[in-house]
């Protein structure tokens, strides 16, 4: 494998994501807090949303769609209001990513959209650097994310530091940065990758040698799709290092004919195991195409409920590990965003241009 060395702190380093200031965002003071909605449950709100619910009867409980029903309802009409839109990573659970969300996809997708967004507010309901993907390509909108806390264990394994120490150390070695990281990180690389394109990324570039950066699982599972040779830093993702070899072995002992779809943030030895390896849009077309009677997605929980609403016939096994920082994104959050336009995106716009070449780069690759 044509991966020359990894570099790098083991531990994560603390969130670089700012604390949440509590007084009126700029962009409340620009459009003004709305009036909170009605949070009633009641029969109109129940036959408005009953079609929503159909979405994922298979997911969530009846009983629950009364505690959820109310936001939905204020969410759709305030975002009408506002001429807001919600992008939703794949990880959001079923009722936002379902019920709320106006477009849905991995992180290149959600990268994607946000270059086409002509609403002039977009509400982020994934983790920071997925807000701030958004800001940096949008730097003239409002965009909001529902809780300023929801980082990434690979966001905060480095630092821009580190990435210009490394520049230094490796004079003319291009540098290919996932987006899972801040936007001062993007700033001091030449091309931004996402899961989905990483190879195609590092092939792009026509040289022999890449630092890939900060993944070092995504960085060995690229190593063993390309001839390039790859420097890797040691970031982790803190919910795909915990899958094991031996547990996806008992699992296809206990569950016989199992299919295991596993995303390339986790360890080699895990990947090892799976039968098809991709983004988590990858996996959710992998199951619409092949339909497998069961299957294991080795990624964050929830995705699997959301691709469970839609095929019902597929049983998922699940080990179930979920992504705390994706999972601090609710309804109640999401309506006060709308409401008090906040938490809002702020980046540096020298940093923020810097990094927009590095993204754009990587959105105007052709497929
Ligand atoms: P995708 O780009 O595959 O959606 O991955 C984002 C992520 O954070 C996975 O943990
Ligand atoms: Fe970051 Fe892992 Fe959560 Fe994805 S699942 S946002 S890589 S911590």
């Amino acid at each position: 494998m044509p991966l020359l060395e990894t570099l790098g702190p083991v531990t994560a380093r603390k969130s670089q994501v700012a604390p949440a200031v509590d007084r009126p965002s700029a962009a409340a003071r620009r459009y003004g807090i709305a009036p909170m909605p009605s949070l009633e449950w009641n029969e109109a709100v129940a036959s408005e949303t009953a079609q929503l619910y159909e979405r994922i009867k298979t997911v969530v409980p009846a009983v629950e769609w009364p505690v959820f029903a109310p936001y939905v309802k204020a969410i759709n009409a305030l975002k009408r209001e506002r001429n807001a839109v919600i992008l939703a990573h794949n990880y959001q659970t079923p009722e936002i990513y379902n019920c709320v969300a106006d477009f849905v996809g991995d992180s290149l997708q959600l990268a994607r959209e946000a270059t086409k967004v002509k609403a002039g507010i977009i509400v982020q309901c994934g983790v920071h650097f997925m807000a701030e993907t958004s800001k940096i390509l949008n730097p003239e909108k409002t965009v909001l994310i529902p809780d300023l806390r929801a980082g990434c264990s690979l966001a905060a394994s480095i630092t821009a530091d580190d990435v210009r120490l490394l520049r230094e150390r490796f004079p003319g070695v291009p540098i290919v940065t996932y987006v899972n990281t801040s936007a001062e990180v993007k700033a001091e690389s030449d091309i931004c990758c996402t899961s989905s394109n990483a190879v195609q990324v590092v092939e792009s570039l026509g040289a022999d040698r890449v630092i890939f950066l900060p993944d070092e699982y995504l960085a060995r599972y690229v190593a063993t799709q390309t001839k390039v040779k790859i420097i890797a830093w040691k970031g982790h993702c803190e919910v795909h290092e915990r899958f094991t070899a031996d547990e996806l072995r008992l699992y296809r002992e206990s569950e016989p004919g199992v299919q295991i779809i596993a995303h390339p943030e986790c360890p080699p030895d895990v990947l090892a195991e799976a039968d098809f390896t991709g983004s988590t849009s990858g996996m959710i077309n992998w199951v619409r195409a092949h339909k497998p009677k069961r299957v294991i997605m080795v990624t964050e929980c929830s995705m699997a409920d959301n691709v469970q609403a839609e095929l019902p016939e597929v049983k998922f096994v699940r080990p179930c590990n979920l992504c705390p920082h994706m999972k601090r994104i609710t309804l109640p959050k999401i309506l006060d965003s709308l409401v008090y336009l906040k938490e809002e995106v702020v980046i540096d716009p020298l940093i923020a241009e810097k990094a927009r070449r590095a993204v754009e780069r990587m959105v105007n690759l052709k497929n």
